[in-house]
């Protein structure tokens, strides 16, 4: 029987949900530097914080919300690398306390600029305006061919989605369509996040305006992305390598970050 999509902040945690992490992995790995500093720009509880502070690299983490960065201090303590890292409130927005040209990567992944909220925590930030203002600040912060990887979540997953699950609120979905902006109600909310969805084009084109280099935009669920919730019950680990190779062999292949529930944009400062 197919089930109800699972709740978005499970994604890096649990199978198959964590198809986003691993695929994601695997480009960082092809493009980040041996070492330095990176940010991770609305790293929220601090996941890549923590792998890649275990990897070596110096971490700033950036967030708006408190609770997550004391969440993540926490993990950062219990895993023993507080001396890589060092934690700052703020918004990717603003910057405000990151000097220019500091970087060596700038991570801003998990949809954070879907979901980008004001400082005080209390309105989403859905104007263009504003995700223009943050791909601005990514880049003046990070230094001249550094990479910037940006996790997106994409807009057409949502549709089929909201068609195959949600048909008593199919009214809604030509607004959103024509905005990118999803403003779940009642039961939709608890499966989809506000905020404002990409496609890949749209994203190219936005990074492509503040005058970034865009190197590669990749699927991070791919081909498995439809059908999700019916990898749940898959418990061999074979298996599941199987189907992990299979995205990341498939994550730069035509077309499969517009099905990704989540794609990357990777590109570079010149
Ligand atoms: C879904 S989480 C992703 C966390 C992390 N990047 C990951 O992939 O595991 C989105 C994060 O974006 C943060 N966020 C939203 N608006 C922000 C802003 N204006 N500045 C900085 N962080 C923001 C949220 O607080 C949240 O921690």
């Amino acid at each position: 029987m197919i089930k109800m999509p699972q709740r978005e902040k499970t994604r890096t945690e649990m199978w198959p949900q964590s198809l986003e992490w691993h695929v994601t992995w695997h480009w960082l790995e092809k493009y980040l530097p041996e070492d330095g500093v990176i940010l991770d720009a609305g790293g929220g509880p601090g996941r890549y914080t923590i792998e890649l502070a275990k990897r070596g690299y110096d971490v700033v983490l950036l967030d708006i919300d408190k609770k997550q960065l004391r969440r993540a201090r926490e993990k950062i303590q219990e895993r023993g690398v507080e001396e890589k890292v060092k934690i700052i409130h703020g918004s990717v927005t603003k910057l405000k306390d990151l000097e220019s040209d500091t970087f060596d990567a700038v991570l801003c992944l998990g949809g954070v600029l879907t979901g980008l909220t004001s400082i005080d925590g209390e309105k989403r930030l859905t104007e263009k305006r504003e995700r223009m203002k943050a791909i601005q600040q990514l880049k003046r912060v990070c230094q001249v061919e550094a990479p910037i990887f940006l996790g997106l979540c994409g807009l057409a997953l949502v549709l089929s989605t909201w068609i195959g699950f949600f048909p008593d609120h199919i009214k809604d979905l030509p607004a959103f369509l024509d905005t990118h902006l999803l403003q779940p109600k009642g039961e939709t909310e608890k499966y989809f996040f506000h905020g404002h969805y990409f496609t890949p084009k749209e994203a190219k084109d936005l990074v492509g305006k503040q005058g970034l280099h865009v190197e590669n935009v990749v699927g991070l669920q791919g081909p498995a992305a439809p059908v999700l919730p019916l990898l749940e019950d898959i418990e061999d680990k074979e298996k599941k390598d199987i189907i992990r190779e299979i995205c990341v062999k498939t994550s730069d292949m035509p077309g499969m970050a517009s099905i990704s529930a989540h794609f990357l944009v990777i590109c570079f400062k010149r």
